[in-house]
């Protein structure tokens, strides 16, 4: 593998103090290269949420993460550069969207705070650009996210992400909450954007269809641990870990009571 983006080294986070600390993820270690897609997979409650919070600073760790040429600090205290650096984009679209603010506002809102990669010209113009990037016509600008659909704000989510500049994109269930349809054309979204704009992500999924569609490698973690890792192609054709062929039972079990899991063809 190349020089990798963000390495994690034997990862260990735990939530509560004292004798109330119970540890939820332990000696998870993993590496993503520049404009790589690692999948982050396991049954609810495994962990996954909590090593992306770990990755983006909102919660404590210890053992080591390194970004690019510097070791992130273990506390949520970070520099703003490097939480420019790492956004995330979560489940639920419109939760996430401040909905006092336009969506213009919401996209431009970091470069207030980061005048150092605001666009040199005007402002709408940009913002509008952006918007084209996820596939949104430029008349969203003035609405609210209440007046959008799941999947359009999920867009204004991700062109949000974008406005930042990231290196490293990090999506918790970002497609989980969509019909399949609209699910299919944001993973192309993103799938363009490591493509396009050379963005590493962590990906954050309980669907193994989608995995096989976005990420280059896998992580499978149960009980907060990381049982697996590997290339996508070499861990679902030949699986290691007990755990991981259950998983993949289970989703072709799925795949045989429903047709299909991830593609569809309908509109948004
Ligand atoms: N803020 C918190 N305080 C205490 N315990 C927490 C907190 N957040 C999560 N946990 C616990 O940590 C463990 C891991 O949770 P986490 O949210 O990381 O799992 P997950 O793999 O993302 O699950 P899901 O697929 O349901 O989203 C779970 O046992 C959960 O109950
Ligand atoms: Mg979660």
């Amino acid at each position: 593998m190349t020089e990798p983006l963000l390495e994690a080294n034997d990862l260990d986070v735990s939530y509560g103090r004292g004798r109330r600390a119970r540890r939820v993820v332990s000696k998870a270690s993993f590496a993503i290269a520049p404009a790589e897609t690692l999948a982050l997979v396991g049954e609810s409650g495994s962990g996954k949420t909590t090593v992306a919070r770990a990755v983006v600073g909102l919660v404590r760790y210890d053992g080591e993460l390194v970004f690019g040429d510097d070791r992130v600090p273990l506390t949520p205290r970070r520099s703003r550069e490097l939480r420019r650096q790492i956004p995330i984009v979560f489940q639920d679209p419109r939760s996430s969207l401040n909905p006092r603010m336009s969506i213009g506002g919401i996209i431009g809102e970091v470069w207030s705070t980061h005048p150092e990669i605001a666009p040199g010209g005007d402002r709408r113009t940009a913002i509008a650009e952006l918007l084209g990037r996820v596939g949104l016509d430029e008349d969203v600008l003035d609405r609210r996210a209440a007046q959008l659909s799941g999947g359009q704000c999920q867009r204004v989510s991700i062109a949000r992400a974008l406005a930042q500049r990231p290196r490293l994109l990090v999506c918790d269930e970002a497609v989980s909450a969509l019909d399949v349809s609209v699910q299919a054309q944001i993973l192309q979204l993103l799938i363009e954007l490591k493509t396009d704009l050379g963005i590493s992500m962590l990906f954050i999924t309980h669907d193994l269809g989608v995995v096989r569609q976005i990420a280059d490698s896998v992580a499978v973690m149960q009980h907060g641990e990381i049982v697996e890792i590997g290339a996508t192609e070499q861990v679902f054709t030949s699986p290691a870990h007990a755990y991981t062929r259950e998983l993949l039972d289970a989703a072709l079990d799925l795949v045989a009571d429903h047709g299909t899991t991830t593609t569809g063809d309908e509109q948004e």
